[in-house]
């Protein structure tokens, strides 16, 4: 009887625990950038993990678009923002690509961050060194604007992101769910929910065909 008293004392304990934890812990809606249509069932599912100054993340980038462009019709792509600790400004690059994603379309958010992969270097090492936070944020703001094409339109509402804590919220959820997930490095690749080997370095067309393939036969 004690034991029984005991277990429903436990039991009684992880439901609630299980009640408030939802109110303070989870994200309004799902973390990811999901490209291209919206989501079918049956198709297979790819989740990267990308820092948008992790050169690794930027090589590994065309080789995973050519296949999920060439495959849209069995394969299915979200990306998540990971920004590194050791990277200059992963996070504050990481959160304008979420700002963008609020403000924009979802072909916006990943344009921005092919520009991110293209310009890496303006934002980490020397580029950055000597500069102020406040600066850097300017400079993000600034490349975020013309990267969506029309910079004037879109500049105070870019920069403003940068003071809204949701789109901070955003950003930790995305580097939090990042973390749930196991993943220590980018680019860090699920298929189908389970984690590639070799993670934290790009794959080629020929790797991804070689992961692919068996699925999609
Ligand atoms: C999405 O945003 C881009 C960049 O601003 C714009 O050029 C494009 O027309 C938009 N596409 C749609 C479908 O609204
Ligand atoms: C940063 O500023 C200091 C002092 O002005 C200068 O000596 C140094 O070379 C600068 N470093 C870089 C990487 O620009």
């Amino acid at each position: 009887m004690s034991f029984k008293k005991l277990k429903c004392t436990s039991l009684g304990f992880v439901t609630l625990w299980c009640l408030l934890w939802p109110i303070v812990s989870q994200p309004a809606v799902p973390d990811g950038f999901w490209y291209g249509e919206t989501a079918e069932e049956e198709k297979v599912l790819i989740e990267a993990f990308f820092d948008p100054v992790c050169p690794d993340s930027r090589d590994s980038w065309p080789s995973l678009k050519q296949v999920v462009q060439e495959f849209a019709s069995r394969v299915r792509l979200v990306v998540h923002t990971f920004p590194l600790p050791y990277h200059d400004n992963a996070f504050a690059t990481s959160r304008a690509l979420h700002i963008t994603n609020k403000l924009k379309n979802i072909s916006a958010t990943y344009h921005l961050l092919e520009a991110f992969f293209h310009h890496q270097e303006q934002f980490y090492g020397k580029a950055t060194f000597n500069k102020s936070k406040a600066i850097v944020t300017d400079h993000i703001v600034e490349f975020t604007a013309k990267a969506l094409g029309s910079s004037s339109s879109y500049h105070s509402a870019i920069k403003s992101g940068f003071k809204d804590t949701n789109t901070d919220h955003a950003t930790r959820y995305a580097f939090k769910y990042g973390c749930i997930r196991g993943v220590y490095g980018t680019p860090f690749f699920f298929v189908n929910g389970f984690p590639l080997a070799d993670a934290g370095s790009p794959l080629n067309y020929k790797g991804w065909r070689k992961v692919l393939d068996p699925l999609l036969r």
